[in-house]
């Protein structure tokens, strides 16, 4: 061997073992809506390749109420083997204590990313989580069968419902007996709470517990929104839509066998997937509003971030990898790939994204508009008056007790709860 080539062979062993003595092996958590968990294997390949560290994905379940519930017991127990949280937006006041602070990390990159979703992932002052993408849901709505029947697309819930019906009783007619009006996520879980804040907003019946800690929801209002969804089921939406989460509804649809879907914009991506019987048939509308005063259109805040564990055994491995997810290629990535609206500003003016994926631009000021849920004021409590919230609503769509019934007994306990 030349001398060189062996100084040159001699250099590459030596860079070799150091990076592998600091390589570190991390583990992931995160649920799995859509191909979400593909396109993270992707990422965390790319990760491995340009750091050394290996990353193992720890799969969840879809339903983000059951991520919490297993996240809050491993946090409660200190589990050492988790290295990085994939958490949801509404989490970081009830878990802030169990994870890194990351603001000296994100210093360099937390202006770039619009300035309310860094305060909501902030608690005491304490960055909890790094933004990954933000939520804000769509009506979607089966263009080629607007055009078909000469409809244009419903701005508020009444003409949606008598829409759906009419298109809906047309297609069963002309030989679909699967073909539903609208589906959405009715399921008793956090998604459910979604979709019944935007019926009560809609017709400016407030926001569950406002942000002075008020609990406004036994109102004339909130009950009109109830009463009117009540008619939907096993009308223009199935009984079995009270089981449905947010990847049930996007079945019922991906096969074209809805008129409507509320749904967030992942299911924008996939519905135009070369698998899918909607392809080219669909597009995308705000919400539409409901009656009487303080009416209007309304969308849930939602998103997705990335959090370090205080217990991992890799804190600097762990927060490389939370930066890496949630920078500005891999946001981008996921604009384009998955349609998840991006938490950096700059991404709404990419040429390339609004090409690939025309609902991000759109969707922008819909997001920057959306409804938080009430996880700031209610603090460790949210997701006890989230849960009394979606099971009074449940019950009301099951036919178990009227809107007003349920919301008195909510407004009751919720008093108990946070008073
Ligand atoms: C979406 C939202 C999330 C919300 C969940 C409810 O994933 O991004 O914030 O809690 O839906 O199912």
């Amino acid at each position: 061997m030349k001398l060189k080539t062996l100084i040159i062979s001699m250099m590459t062993s030596v860079t070799l073992v150091a990076g592998a003595a600091q390589a570190a092996e991390l583990a992931i958590v995160s649920g799995d809506t859509g191909n979400g968990l593909a396109f993270l294997q992707e990422q965390l390949k790319k990760f491995t390749e340009r750091t050394g560290h290996n990353v193992t994905i720890v799969p969840m379940p879809s339903s983000t109420t059951d991520q919490f519930g297993q996240y809050r017991l491993w946090l409660a127990a200190g589990n050492t083997d988790i290295d990085v949280y994939t958490t949801d937006v509404i989490w970081a006041p009830q878990l802030a204590d169990q994870f890194l602070d990351l603001t000296e990390a994100a210093a360099d990159v937390a202006g770039d990313h619009f300035p309310s979703i860094i305060e909501s992932q902030t608690v005491d002052g304490k960055l909890v989580a790094l933004p990954a993408y933000t939520d804000a849901p769509a009506l979607f709505y089966r263009s080629d069968l607007l055009e078909k029947y000469g409809k244009e697309v419903p701005t508020t819930w009444a003409e949606m419902r008598a829409t759906a019906q009419e298109i809906m009783d047309a297609e069963r007619a002309a030989g679909n007996p699967d073909m539903w009006g609208f589906v959405f996520q009715g399921n008793a879980y956090e998604g459910l709470t979604c979709n019944a804040l935007e019926w009560v907003k809609s017709y400016g019946g407030g926001q569950i517990v406002e942000a002075d800690g008020t609990i406004s929801i036994n109102n004339e209002q909130a009950i009109a929104a109830l009463e009117e969804v009540r008619t939907w089921i096993g009308t223009i939406s199935p009984e079995g839509n009270l089981a449905y989460m947010e990847e049930e509804s996007r079945g019922v649809w991906q096969l074209g066998n809805a008129v409507f879907m509320r749904n967030w914009p992942y299911a924008y991506a996939l519905g135009e997937g070369d698998d899918s019987a909607v392809k080219g048939k669909f597009g995308v509308a705000p919400l539409p509003a409901g009656e009487g005063e303080g009416a209007r259109s309304a969308a849930t805040l939602g998103g997705w971030n990335y959090a370090v564990s205080k217990y991992s055994a890799n804190p600097e491995a762990a927060i490389e990898l939370a930066l890496f997810l949630t920078s500005d290629e891999i946001q981008k990535e996921r604009a384009i790939k998955q349609t998840n609206l991006p938490t950096l500003e700059a991404l709404y003016d990419d040429a390339e994204i609004a090409e690939a994926a025309p609902i991000i631009p759109n969707w922008k000021e819909i997001f920057q508009n959306a409804v938080p849920r009430p996880s700031a004021p209610t603090k460790s409590d949210y997701n006890e008056v989230s849960s009394l919230f979606w099971s009074a609503v449940h019950n009301t769509l099951s036919g178990n007790g009227s809107a007003a019934e349920n919301l008195e007994v909510l407004e009751a306990d919720l008093e108990d709860l946070l008073n």
